[in-house]
């Protein structure tokens, strides 16, 4: 870990939650909710007490860009309004949308141009923790901030006294608090982890507070929006219940820690019964804890209002569907990086070195033997179709794979989850890891299923799936 304690400064103050924005459906055309993507400066970074801006590029000036609040069943219609140099677009991260609204650009729409606009419309069928980014040269305009929380809310909620979006970034600043730029594409960076970061902040603050009620039920909704960083979490004095993963509901669990992949949620409940003054969340390193964020009970807000009583029940869930005949298995098998095997692979349609795609064409990773590209078609499923993607991790390297458009059962033996099939849309694979990946196709289009350590996905881990 190359994160710096020293950096870690105290609190900007007490935060008392990040503003919700919730959208009301109607049947016109017109947007609900703009996000305009632009140029902003932001307080993200702090030294000597004195306060920095950085220039970022944000959504309506913050970061992270406003929370989006649903209710399931919701129609969505958001507009992207495109202030900035480049072009753009947005994904709505495990939301299940028509393939024609998914926002990957060369793939599903083309980018939004500077002074464009393009209206995302869509039905939000699930309810659950998600998260919005941009889907265009993502490896930089996620690094400089481009994304924000959505949350659905679904009738089977548990209640809680304090529901609170955490949302962890780390960044690559320099030494004045700005976006180390000359880093952005580096092929040692795309070969190896990705562009991990030495600031985190929570929120966008470098180590908020966070005030609570006494006797409380807490329910914290965990996005990981890095590029590239796995964190590795826990929390002092409390036991953490985690009630879903990636929005999906599973049995309540403890988990003193947590390990969340780039783009992955966890859902946690904290009942805060004793009586305890203060507690922190804190990354965990190989020497001491990083301190992220802090929590306060706060007598003046109240005591908790009896959620704590009542018991976590999992909302009922759709069981895993059986393989049957008619299953169509798609073998994965991914190779490449740094220290691994990969010694050549195709790319537009020409058997490559790697030393070659490499230098020439800034491409290191390859899926069957291909380096990906929104060509790269891996299978075709027709609708109904029970797929399994049998996916063999074989490089030195954690991978984040994400399949658009659709949740998947992950299937494999090092799965951490006690369920041995749980329901994701993003799945950190170890290192020689064999994990299958099985859903049913049911939503048509063409859909991407690529590393999340965005730095990957840009040199060549990416690969799409056709559902007819
Ligand atoms: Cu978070 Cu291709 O997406
Ligand atoms: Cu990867």
């Amino acid at each position: 870990m190359n994160l710096n304690r020293r950096e870690f400064t105290k609190g900007l103050g007490l935060i008392l939650g990040a503003t919700a924005i919730p959208i009301r459906s109607s049947a016109n055309t017109q947007p609900d909710f703009t996000l305009r993507a632009g140029q902003s400066a932001n307080s993200i970074y702090k030294k000597e007490k004195s306060e920095v801006l950085t220039n970022l590029w944000t959504f309506n000036q913050k970061t992270p860009g406003p929370t989006l609040q649903f209710n399931v069943g919701d129609r969505a219609k958001v507009s992207l309004d495109n202030k900035l140099p480049q072009e753009t677009s947005i994904h709505w991260h495990g939301v299940r949308v028509k393939n024609s609204m998914d926002g990957v650009v060369g793939l599903t729409q083309p980018g939004v141009k500077k002074g464009e606009q393009f209206l995302y419309d869509f039905e939000i069928p699930d309810a659950g923790t998600y998260w919005y980014h941009s889907h265009n040269k993502a490896w930089e305009q996620v690094a400089r901030g481009l994304y924000g929380p959505l949350i659905v809310n679904g009738p089977e909620d548990p209640k809680v006294d304090h529901d609170l979006v955490l949302m962890i970034d780390d960044w690559q600043l320099d030494g004045v608090g700005q976006i180390r730029e000359q880093t952005f594409g580096s092929l040692h960076d795309w070969a190896h982890a990705g562009r991990i970061g030495n600031w985190v902040t929570v929120n966008g603050v470098s180590s908020p507070s966070y005030r609570l009620k006494d006797n409380s039920r807490v329910r914290l909704r965990l996005i990981n929006a890095a590029n590239a960083r796995v964190f590795d979490l826990n929390f002092t004095s409390v036991k953490p219940r985690t009630i879903a993963l990636d929005g999906y509901p599973v049995d309540p669990f403890e988990s003193p820690n947590l390990t969340i992949g780039p783009s992955q949620r966890v859902d946690v409940i904290l009942d805060l019964s004793d009586k305890l003054p203060e507690f922190a969340l804190q990354i965990i390193t190989r020497t001491r804890p990083i301190t992220i964020a802090r929590f306060l009970l706060d007598e003046s807000l109240g005591l908790g209002g009896g959620a704590l009583n009542e018991e976590l029940i999992t909302p009922i869930r759709p069981q895993p569907p059986d393989a049957s005949s008619t299953s169509l298995k798609i073998p994965v098998h991914m190779q490449g990086g740094a220290m691994g095997n990969l010694k050549s692979a195709k790319i537009n349609g020409i058997m490559t070195p790697l030393r070659d795609l490499a230098r020439k064409h800034r491409k290191v990773w390859a899926f069957n033997g291909s380096v990906g590209g929104y060509d790269h078609m891996l299978g075709t499923a027709r609708r109904g179709q029970f797929v399994i993607l049998d996916i063999q991790n074989d490089t030195r390297w954690p991978h984040a794979m994400h399949l658009h458009g659709h949740h998947f059962w992950v299937n494999s033996r090092l799965n951490p989850v006690k369920d041995p099939l749980s329901k994701r849309d993003t799945y950190l694979m170890q290192p020689g890891e064999n994990a299958e990946f099985r859903f049913v196709a049911d939503n048509p289009g063409l859909w991407l299923f690529h590393c999340h350590m965005l730095e990957h996905h840009a040199a060549g881990m990416g690969a799409v799936i056709e559902v007819t």
